[in-house]
C-alpha cells in the first residue's frame, strides 16, 4: 500500500540545515497498522507529512497504492490525497460546526451534492459511534468524541489509507482504549491501512502489525512486531516489557527469557527444573496479548554452580526461546 523509498528531508533554520528524515526506507502492507515510536525530535511527523505530500521530500520517492505521489503534479496531487485521511492529536475541527457539519466540510470540499452530503455524514457519524452527537459543537464533545469527529472527517473521502498523528496522545487511558478498538474494528470492516506515530506503547501492543524505532530521522529498528519482539537484542522489547533493574541475587546468574507466540504456551520454567535440575527463581516478568501476538519477557536467576546450566540454556535457545544475560 505504501512503499517509500531513500526519503530525505532537511529543514533550514535560522541558517541552520535540519536533517528531519535521513534516508528512511519503509514497506506497508495493504491491510497493516504500521507504526513509527521514537523520541520527540525523531523526524516521525516529518516522515508522516511526506506520505501525502504536504512536506515535499527533498530526496526519495513515495508510492501510496501503486502512484508514485512525488512524481505528480499539484493538481493529480490533489485528487490522490483524497485516497489518503489523516488525524491528528488535537482533531483540527472548526470550533464554530456541529459534528455533523465538520465532517459535511470534508465532502463539501470534495464536490459532493448536498443532499448526498446528508446521507453520508450519517453512515459516517455511524460508523464511528456518535450519530446521536451530530448536532454537537465541538465544545460540547468529550476528547474521545471529538476524535471521533476527526475520524469520521478523515473517513469521508472513502480513503484506503489513513494517517494518524498522535491520534490518542490527548486523551485518557479508556478513552484511548475505545478510539484503538474503534481504529482496529475500522481496519477491518473497511480494509484500511493505517500507518501512525505514537509515543505510547499501549497503542503498539493493542493497535500495530508492525512497527518501527525511529531516532535522529532514521530507522533504528523495523518489522512486524511478533517478529521484532522475539529478538533478544530489539529495543521494542525492552520498550514493551519493560523488567527494571537488574538486582543482585547472591549465587545467582540473571538471563532476561523472551517468549513469543505459541512459545509462551510452553511450561518454560518446569522444563528447566524437570530436564536440567535447575532451581529457577523468577526475579520479573511481563506478559501481554498484543495485536499480533502473545508475548512475554521473564527474568530468570539461576544458580551459578548448576552443573546443567550451559546445557539447559542452549535447550531454551533451541525450543525457540530468545535468551540473554540481564543487563
Ligand atoms: N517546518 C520546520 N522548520 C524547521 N524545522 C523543522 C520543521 N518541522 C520540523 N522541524 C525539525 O525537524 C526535526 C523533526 O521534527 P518532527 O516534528 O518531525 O519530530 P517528531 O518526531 O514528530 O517530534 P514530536 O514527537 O515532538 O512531535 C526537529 O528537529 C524539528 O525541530
Ligand atoms: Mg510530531
Amino acid at each position: 500500500m505504501i512503499r517509500i523509498e531513500g526519503l530525505r528531508k532537511t529543514f533550514h533554520s535560522r541558517g541552520r540545515p535540519v536533517t528531519a528524515v535521513d534516508g528512511v526506507d519503509l514497506t506497508v502492507a495493504e491491510g497493516e497498522v504500521f507504526g513509527v515510536v521514537g523520541r520527540s525530535g525523531a523526524g516521525k511527523s516529518t516522515l508522516l507529512r511526506c506520505v501525502n505530500l504536504l512536506e515535499r521530500p527533498d530526496e526519495g520517492h513515495v508510492t501510496v497504492d501503486g502512484v508514485e505521489l512525488t512524481a505528480l503534479r499539484d493538481d493529480r496531487l490533489r485528487q490522490a490525497r483524497q485516497g489518503i485521511g489523516m488525524i491528528h492529536q488535537h482533531f483540527a475541527l472548526l470550533a464554530s460546526r456541529t459534528a455533523a457539519d465538520n465532517v459535511s466540510f470534508a465532502l463539501e470540499v470534495m464536490g459532493v451534492p448536498r443532499r448526498e452530503r446528508a446521507v453520508r455524514v450519517a453512515e459516517l457519524l455511524d460508523l464511528v459511534g456518535l450519530a446521536d452527537r451530530a448536532g454537537a459543537y465541538p465544545a460540547q464533545l468529550s476528547g474521545g468524541q471529538k476524535q471521533r469527529v476527526g475520524i469520521a472527517r478523515a473517513l469521508a473521502s472513502r480513503p484506503r489509507l489513513l494517517l494518524s498523528d498522535e491520534a490518542t496522545s490527548a486523551l485518557d487511558p479508556d478513552t484511548t482504549g475505545a478510539i484503538l478498538s474503534l481504529l482496529r474494528g475500522l481496519t477491518q470492516r473497511l480494509g484500511l491501512t493505517i500507518l501512525l506515530i505514537t509515543h505510547e506503547m499501549e497503542v503498539v501492543k493493542r493497535l500495530c502489525d508492525a512497527v518501527a524505532i525511529m531516532r535522529d530521522g532514521r530507522f533504528v529498528e523495523s518489522g512486524p512486531v511478533a517478529e521484532l519482539i522475539s529478538r533478544t537484542d530489539s529495543q521494542l522489547a525492552r520498550d514493551i516489557f519493560p523488567l527494571g533493574p537488574v538486582p543482585t541475587v547472591p549465587g545467582h546468574l540473571l538471563y532476561d527469557v523472551t517468549l513469543a507466540g505459541t512459545v509462551g504456551d510452553e511450561a518454560f520454567v518446569s522444563r528447566l527444573t524437570r530436564r536440567h535440575d535447575l532451581d529457577v527463581r523468577i526475579v520479573a516478568g511481563a506478559v501481554e496479548q498484543l495485536a499480533a501476538t502473545r508475548a512475554g519477557r521473564l527474568r530468570i536467576a539461576l544458580p551459578e554452580a548448576a552443573p546443567g546450566l550451559a546445557d539447559a540454556l542452549g535447550d531454551l535457545r533451541t525450543a525457540g526461546f530468545g535468551v540473554e544475560a540481564a543487563r
